[in-house]
């Protein structure tokens, strides 16, 4: 997909979050800085923006908000690094590798609280809720960590929480800043939801099969991490004998080296391509979602962009 198409929606969130991030301590900022401008994708204030012009408003109205929920996901992302123990974020050391394990949370803090400066106050409840449930869903997923077995369902309402939320914070949000009537609120909610939910299913065949300088993260660290995401829930129900008990033996044991053998087993078992059926029939429910809005230039992007989610490599 050519983004280039939407620098200016890119470059008006960028200025509110720049304006926000300047301050001292000076090791603290440059630490919030530090992946803010690290070239994340900004899925979810374009989300919040289109959802605003889907229904014939500007995007000025949605910049604001979807700079708060930008920052939501930054925030995340430093303490999940923390949490997940991983050392690379966007193609740079994520931010307690470069800043120290406090700092860096404290910059999460400080991203988080500035959500609150710069929202629309129509937004703040809605983004207040998906921090809430953000944090059930961290806690869900490494709760999973120390467990052997998960069921898909606990795996789904972990995933709606810890990320498909936001998503869906981010339409619903753009609906109500553009002034949507119920139904269009609730379509363009459903259709941020549903598309978090195949983004994460994406995002999790990504950390097994991308290649980590194009992702800008470590790949094959979910297997040695021992997380219970879909495809080393299924691997492990499809594969057999000597295969099973060899992959129930990598499956968190914290060694690198392992790694390489773990991807192999996911590959044989046929676990990514049930993944990948899987976040198709979420990014159909998505694409059904928006069957009643009115056709814009707006509307067709958010169907790109649902596309993009499940193509991407990145
Ligand atoms: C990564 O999200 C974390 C998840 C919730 C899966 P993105 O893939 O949107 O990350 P950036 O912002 O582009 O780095
Ligand atoms: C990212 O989750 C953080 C949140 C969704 C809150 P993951 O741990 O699954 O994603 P990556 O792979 O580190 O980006
Ligand atoms: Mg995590
Ligand atoms: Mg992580």
């Amino acid at each position: 997909m050519d983004f280039s198409r939407f620098d200016n929606h890119f470059g008006e969130v960028d200025l509110e979050i720049e304006r926000l991030l300047s301050g001292e301590p000076e090791k603290l900022y440059k630490a919030a800085r530090h992946i803010t401008f690290a070239g994340g994708k900004k899925i979810r204030p374009l989300l919040c923006m289109l959802s605003c012009e889907a229904l014939n408003c500007d995007k000025k109205d949605a910049v604001k908000t979807g700079a708060a929920i930008e920052m939501i996901h930054t925030f995340t992302l430093v303490h999940d690094d923390i949490m997940d123990r991983d050392s690379l974020r966007r193609g740079v050391p994520s931010v307690h590798e470069e800043f120290g394990e406090t700092t860096a949370i404290l910059a999460g803090d400080l991203l988080f609280s500035k959500v609150f400066e710069v929202s629309d106050t129509r937004a703040v409840g809605i983004l207040a809720h998906a921090a809430a449930e953000i944090c059930e869903g961290q806690e869900m997923d490494m709760e999973f960590e120390e467990r052997d077995d998960v069921p898909e369902s606990e795996y789904l309402l972990m995933i709606r929480k810890k990320t498909a939320v936001l998503l869906e914070a981010a339409t619903k949000a753009g609906a109500i800043l553009g002034n949507g009537s119920e139904g269009q609120v609730s379509s363009l909610a459903k259709f941020g939801l549903s598309l978090g939910m195949a983004f994460q299913i994406h995002d999790d065949i990504l950390g097994v099969t991308a290649d980590e300088e194009k992702l800008g993260k470590p790949v094959g660290s979910d297997i040695v991490e021992g997380k219970k995401n879909l495809i080393m829930i299924k691997a492990k129900e499809l594969l057999q004998g000597d295969e099973r008990d060899e992959f129930t033996r990598i499956l968190g044991n914290g060694k690198e080296s392992d790694i390489e053998r773990g991807i192999e087993l996911i590959k044989n078992s046929g676990a990514l391509e049930y993944c990948m059926e899987k976040e198709k029939d979420f990014m159909d429910d998505a694409t059904n979602s928006l069957k009643d809005l009115p056709d814009t230039e707006a509307k067709k992007s958010l169907l790109e962009l649902a596309n993009f989610v499940i193509r991407r490599d990145s």
